[in-house]
């Protein structure tokens, strides 16, 4: 195929053609746009990874956090857990993305990577109600152009589900942050599991403390409300002497639920969530968006389906991985910080 013909055959679209866009094959790209405008968006659904695919890479050269990093460079984290968390992504990370190595030999290391990352995680008790901070002090960032993408999306009623190997709480709370977590968007990912039970078993009481969002101070009192009638009233008053208190009240981080996601399982984990796909049985046409081999196959559980068209970051070692990208991607960005191709895709389709 000729290449300044087929780009210009995809004129509709104008950065396509920037220099940070490869295609191996336009043609190809123009033939499924084609086909994917012309079945409109009822058929139309997302499928989208989140690190570094819906958040960026960096910013003013510096490496954005994963939602993993929000966490490990957190308050919530110890310094010497902090120390073995950074110890580990300077060990994994560069296998992860060494593009001399085949994904058998990394698929043990990775599951390595984020067995060790959760239990280090889950030893540093971590409660619920502190995520929130966690994520609003962190410098995560969603690629600019983002609030375009979750409400076209929205308006449009395209479903939008984020396939991620990262943190489904954080990653939740990023998108909760950002006004875009729409009732059109559905999360797959690594949820962790609170420790409730105490708190539970201390029913009908009921514990508060004037604002949550705070660090306890040590010597604070907390009271204990009951709410067994309507009055509302206090019966026991407490100091906070032991972690046992704060255990019960937000309840601390005892383990991951479910499966583990990471990012060379993504088919076995869309081949698990069967339902969700059969919901959306009619939407036979996928624009999926990724940023690491590992996510070529999260619209495998997708039935019926007909078009997918694979879009892929190429954030980091571009010159390595070009060429793998290029062969698996239908449409690679290099470098791009941006929502443009995805946007202006979707003003195509929709
Ligand atoms: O959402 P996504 O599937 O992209 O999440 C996986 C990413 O999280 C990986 O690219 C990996 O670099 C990163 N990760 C991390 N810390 C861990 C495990 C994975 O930052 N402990
Ligand atoms: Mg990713």
């Amino acid at each position: 195929c000729d290449m300044r013909k087929c780009k210009k055959s995809l004129y509709m679209i104008p950065v396509l053609s920037k220099s940070s866009v490869g295609m191996r094959d336009p043609k190809r790209v123009e033939q499924i746009l084609t086909s994917m405008r012309n079945a409109g968006p009822s058929t139309l659904q997302v499928i989208s990874d989140f690190d570094m695919t819906l958040t960026r890479f960096a910013y003013n050269g510096k490496r954005c956090p994963t939602s993993h990093n929000i966490l490990d460079n957190s308050k919530l984290i110890s310094e010497d857990c902090k120390a073995k968390l950074k110890n580990l992504l300077d060990t994994y990370y560069p296998i992860e993305i060494d593009s001399t190595r085949s994904v058998e030999e990394k698929l043990p290391l990775m599951v390595e990577w984020w067995t060790k990352a959760h239990e280090l995680l889950v030893q540093q008790k971590i409660s619920k109600d502190h995520l929130a901070l966690a994520v609003r002090e962190s410098e995560a960032m969603l690629r600019d152009g983002y609030q375009q993408f979750f409400d076209d999306l929205h308006q449009t009623s395209v479903p939008l589900l984020i396939f991620s190997a990262g943190v489904g709480d954080v990653l939740e709370e990023v998108i909760r942050q950002a006004g875009v977590f729409h009732p059109n968007v559905k999360v797959f990912s690594n949820y962790m599991d609170f420790d409730e039970s105490i708190w539970r078993k201390s029913r009908p009481l009921h514990l508060r403390y004037p604002n949550l969002q705070q660090p306890y101070p040590d010597d604070a009192t907390l009271m204990i409300w009951s709410t067994d009638e309507d009055e509302i009233r206090p019966v026991l008053l407490m100091q906070r002497h032991s972690d046992w208190i704060n255990d019960v009240i937000q309840g601390v981080l005892r383990a991951f639920k479910g499966e583990l996601i990471h990012i060379y399982n993504k088919r076995e984990g869309a081949l698990l969530n069967t339902e969700h796909f059969k919901e959306l049985q009619s939407r036979c046409n996928v624009l999926l968006l990724g940023d690491s081999l590992g996510d070529l196959n999260m619209a495998d559980g997708v039935m019926n389906l007909q078009n997918v068209l694979k879009i892929g970051y190429l954030n980091d070692k571009v010159d390595e991985r070009r060429q793998s990208y290029l062969n698996s991607y239908d449409i690679i960005l290099e470098k791009d910080e941006t929502m443009d191709v995805p946007n202006a895709i979707l003003q195509y389709i929709l």
